[in-house]
């Protein structure tokens, strides 16, 4: 069949899209580059908010339409918004053909041969297949490397999350934690160096929990370490979780070069209250030690965070209390969402929802911390130089984008640069959302490639 995948949510599912997509061309399927060409079309899914759900839900009805209008079209509800009762009803709805979750992500092959098998006994649309079961051997699967001239290359060391957080629908999408076999990482990292991918991101849940479900693999600080050693001349990492974020991760990002002084540490809420009534499991001092700790060995490191305003039952002063905490670590960077409430979760069952006007009000608030707290914080690499790795052309034409090692948004003047990969740049100028720098010299050896545009 000529399939098309759509990926929404997180680089998790970015990943699993891979694949998808190397399974679906395995199993003689070709993958077409726009919905418009394809006969099945399939939508990788995420739950983690009402508004994704919203934009599925969207995407549905049209294509409900042209279905209706005559299309013959197959369509495939996969990710975490498949796995749940939730993704279940919205499939009845719009006469979704394929119900795969993402534990069953390996399954899409087989599953669109029953579905041709059910349609050519029914002479029309057959019922629908569900692949829900988690397998168990996903964690051995080799994912292959992005298409070539992909410069960040996501890497899943672990699937599924153990904790409970009350707001949270990932533990009912994505299962319990599982921690997949150093041989499978680091066979998948030495593909991504090979086809010239500079920049790996290690992906979990909760990174910090590797290996804590499976004595046969390292801890999270040793894979760290044999990941640097691949190659890459940068290593970054996402989620971590304040609970299992001990000294020895620290002394593992201080020690290699190549792992980015960058943290992504969602702290939630700076209210031990709401911690408590979230089932965050640390509170905010432990969390500020962590920060203490990661600043003196790590002193350049770049903050960033997850905050959610609104959850139910939060006061004025609780809320008080995470700007509060915002002015203590001053992080540089920051994600902020209004409490969305999730059917599943303990919260949705057990509390009452703050008014929109609440949350919305309080998110405002928030969000001028974040700008005054980025420019604090992205003025401080004013006149200093940092490795940018160089993707693409801006929006405006005028400049190119990349990311710098502490995943700053770093713009330079298009005219400067011949080709995407590593650069030193000299930073001129920042604003809350960006730096603004002057190349002073590229990388080699680097990929000698156009600039995408
Ligand atoms: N495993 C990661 C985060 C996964 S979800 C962690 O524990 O930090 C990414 C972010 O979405 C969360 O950090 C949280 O800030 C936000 N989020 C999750 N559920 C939410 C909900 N119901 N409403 C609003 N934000 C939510
Ligand atoms: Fe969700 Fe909490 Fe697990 Fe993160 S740690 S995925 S927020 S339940
Ligand atoms: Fe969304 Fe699933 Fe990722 S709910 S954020 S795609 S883990």
């Amino acid at each position: 069949m000529r399939a098309h995948v759509i990926t929404y949510g997180c680089q998790m599912n970015e990943y699993d899209t891979l694949t998808i997509q190397s399974e679906l061309v395995a199993g003689g399927h070709d993958l077409v580059a726009t919905p418009q060409d394809a006969e099945l079309i399939l939508l990788n899914t995420c739950a983690v908010r009402g508004k994704p759900v919203e934009k599925v839900v969207s995407v549905l009805g049209d294509l409900r339409k042209e279905r209706a209008a005559g299309r013959d079209l197959a369509i495939g509800l996969m990710g975490c918004l498949a796995q749940l009762e939730e993704g279940r009803a919205i499939a009845t709805k719009f006469g979704v053909d394929l119900l795969i979750g993402p534990g069953a992500v390996t399954e899409i092959v087989p599953a669109i041969e029953d579905l041709e098998r059910r349609r050519a006994a029914s002479g029309r649309s057959g019922s629908r297949v569900d692949r829900l079961a988690f397998r168990d051997d996903l964690v051995d699967h080799l994912t292959p490397p992005p298409p070539a001239g992909t410069l960040t290359g996501y890497l899943t060391i672990m699937r599924g999350c153990d904790h409970h957080c009350t707001y949270c629908i990932v533990p009912q999408t994505r299962g319990p934690e599982v921690s997949r076999p150093l041989a499978a990482i680091l066979a998948e990292a030495e593909a991504m160096r090979a086809q010239g991918v500079e920049e790996v991101v290690l992906l979990g849940q909760n990174v910090n929990s590797y290996g804590r479900d499976d004595p046969r693999v390292p801890s999270f600080a040793e894979l760290l370490q044999a990941v640097a050693a691949v190659g890459f001349p940068r290593v970054k990492f996402t989620t971590s979780h304040p609970m299992n974020f001990t000294s020895d991760v620290i002394d593992a990002i201080a020690s290699s070069p190549n792992v980015c002084d960058y943290v992504h540490l969602p702290v939630q809420s700076g209210s031990d209250r709401v911690l408590q009534r979230m089932a965050r499991e640390y509170r905010r001092e432990r969390y500020l030690e962590i920060v203490r700790e990661l600043r003196a060995k790590v002193p350049d490191v770049v903050l960033s965070t997850d905050l959610i305003v609104g959850f139910p039952g939060e006061t004025e002063e609780d809320f008080e209390q995470t700007l509060a905490l915002y002015d203590e670590v001053g992080f540089e960077q920051a994600f902020m969402f209004a409490y969305s409430a999730r059917p599943g979760t303990p919260a949705h069952a057990r509390f009452d929802d703050l008014p929109r006007a609440v949350k919305t009000e309080r998110l405002g608030r928030l969000i001028e911390k974040q700008k005054h707290w980025s420019l604090v914080g992205n003025r401080r690499f004013e006149g200093r130089t940092v490795r940018v790795l160089v993707k693409e052309l801006g929006r405006d034409g005028a400049h190119v984008v990349g990311h710098s090692d502490q995943h700053h948004t770093v713009l330079v003047p298009a005219d400067q640069v011949g080709r995407m990969g590593l650069h030193d740049v000299r930073v001129d100028h920042a604003t809350p959302h960006a730096l603004y720098g002057t190349v002073l010299g590229a990388h080699a050896p680097g990929l000698a490639l156009p600039l995408a545009s």
